[in-house]
């Protein structure tokens, strides 16, 4: 029996060599700072192979022959974290939108659909789109429907095929979704045959092999051969280069319909890597779709567009008063952030408080020649760059409110005002989960700061998010309930305690 030297893999320079390879026939990119964790799995794998030392394991891992073993050495890399409906958002936006004008459009035609659920894991994210799918279309047995599973990891479709889930895949899924789709095996959920002959599964890696065919091909129109209406593939890309997913995001646009659709996951949203798709952006997260022929790329679809005009008049009377609205501004009075340059401290101040003074009157161009000669004395004056931010941001100058913002975090990584700032900006250009993550730092940051929770409540509103809603504008009253009546809240449009506590009531009403 041949004995394998550990030293021959351990090695960084071969950890990098096996590293790079992974990357290349894959697309999984592991940095210098976790090429530690690939150790143990090339080492086992190593073990297994036919190879007798470390140059003929390369060789093994690139060639034909040793591809069962670069697949199980992949399966081992592999995050598999997926379960039934993740990321909601991305279902709501389906099953309202994109399935309905799908079946529509469909529906005086071929009734096909072809959807692609690329790298899908153990398989909860397709059987989540065909339990969606029946309750959309209820004649089903009359089209043909072609749902194509892939994954890299061997065992994960193999999971997938056998449609057995334990409890841990139904996170977020309530008991009667579970009864009415699955059957109870023992401790395990077994998905109900209807839902599994919409699927196909297929082991498939989606940087070397091409894309997968699609059944209904020929009974697609001539125009749309070799394509699907939608590909999902989320959760992905995040373990790729950017190049690596720019690649594949041309291999998803080649295998589109006109007018087909991309989803990918909340944090691959990138205008940059999709450049040659139409963003649609919807309250609760983005899709990109193939324009249609001949149609220029920043045209929609009528649908769309009347969608997008409904939540345009979402933007109620209480979300612009909240878009005009600041934390306290500092006053003339304010202390300064002065721990530095003590030497120039009465200096410092009084060109402050003169700029606080141009700001008030509306002089803002006065009010930033100053604001940067304060930060001229102290480039840590927190105050100062937030005033530039927020001076910038009512500009319409968002680049330049975006840099202050981040400026002000630098200096104070617990300066509220800045996040608030941040997340106004966020709210503006529809980043709704953006504006989220920021307004939870607020909140953390002062769990008093009423303005915080309020905006909160109205962003959750706006994504739909009924119940976080709610208990957003709880919180808002039970802290404002304690408060003078006449009390001004919202510097911006002088609003008492009184007159907000009388909005958040309608708001809650409706929400
Ligand atoms: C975190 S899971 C995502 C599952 C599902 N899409 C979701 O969002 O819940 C990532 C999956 O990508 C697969 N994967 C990684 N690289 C791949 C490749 N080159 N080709 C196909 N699948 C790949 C992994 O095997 C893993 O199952």
């Amino acid at each position: 029996m041949i004995v394998k030297e550990n030293r021959d893999i351990t090695n960084k320079e071969n950890l990098l060599i096996v590293r790079d390879l992974i990357q290349k026939r894959s697309g999984i990119f592991f940095p210098e700072s976790k090429i530690l964790t690939l150790e143990k799995s090339i080492y086992s794998n190593y073990l297994e192979s036919m190879a007798n030392n470390f140059n003929e394991y390369i060789l093994c891992l690139s060639s034909k022959n040793g591809d069962s073993y670069f697949r199980k050495l992949i399966s081992f890399l592999t995050t598999n974290e997926t379960y039934f409906f993740r990321g909601k958002a991305d279902f709501d936006i389906l099953k309202n939108i994109i399935f309905p004008e799908l079946i529509k459009r469909k529906s005086s035609n071929h009734r096909t659909i072809s959807i692609w659920s690329a790298a899908c894991s153990t398989g909860e994210e397709p059987y989540s789109l065909a339990i969606i799918l029946k309750e959309l279309i209820p004649k089903i047995e009359t089209w043909k429907i072609n749902i194509i599973a892939s994954d890299i990891d061997e065992t994960a479709i193999s999971t997938a095929r056998k449609g057995e889930y334990s409890q841990w895949s139904f996170r977020g899924v309530d008991t009667a979704t579970m009864n009415k789709y699955f059957y109870k095996k023992g401790d395990t959920y077994k998905i109900k045959e209807d839902y599994k002959t919409l699927i196909h599964f297929i082991n498939h890696n989606l940087i070397s092999d091409p894309p997968p065919a699609n059944e209904n091909d020929n009974l697609a129109s001539a125009d749309s051969k070799h394509e699907f209406d939608i590909i999902i593939c989320r959760n992905v890309t995040i373990y790729f280069k950017k190049e690596t997913t720019m690649n594949l995001a041309l291999k998803f646009y080649n295998s589109l319909n006109e007018g087909g659709y991309l989803v990918v996951g909340h944090t691959e949203y990138s205008a940059d890597n999709y450049s040659k798709f139409i963003s649609r952006v919807f309250p609760v997260g983005i899709v990109y779709q193939k324009a249609t022929n001949g149609a220029a790329k920043n045209k929609t679809t009528p649908e769309l567009i009347s969608i997008e005009k409904k939540q345009v008049k979402e933007t109620d009377k209480l979300l612009n008063i909240i878009k005009k609205s600041t934390p306290s501004l500092p006053k003339i009075s304010d202390n300064l952030n002065l721990h530095e340059h003590r030497n120039n401290l009465s200096e410092e101040k009084i060109i402050f408080n003169e700029a606080i003074k141009y700001y008030t009157n509306n002089n803002y161009d006065f009010a930033i020649d100053r604001f940067f000669k304060v930060l001229d004395i102290n480039p840590k004056n927190v105050r100062a760059s937030w005033m530039l931010c927020h001076i910038s941001a009512n500009r319409g100058h968002f680049e330049d409110a975006i840099k202050w913002g981040t400026r002000c975090i630098e200096i104070d990584p617990l300066f509220k005002e800045a996040y608030y700032s941040l997340a106004l900006i966020n709210l503006e250009r529809k980043e709704y989960n953006e504006a989220v993550e920021k307004l939870k730092k607020v909140i953390y940051i002062d769990p008093n700061f009423t303005l915080g929770y309020f905006t909160l409540g109205n962003i959750y509103t706006l994504m739909y998010l009924h119940s976080q809603a709610t208990d957003c504008f709880k919180i808002a009253i039970d802290i404002l309930s304690v408060k003078p009546s006449d009390e001004i809240v919202f510097q911006a449009e002088h609003l008492t305690v009184k007159e907000l506590l009388n909005l958040i009531e309608l708001k809650f009403r409706a929400s």
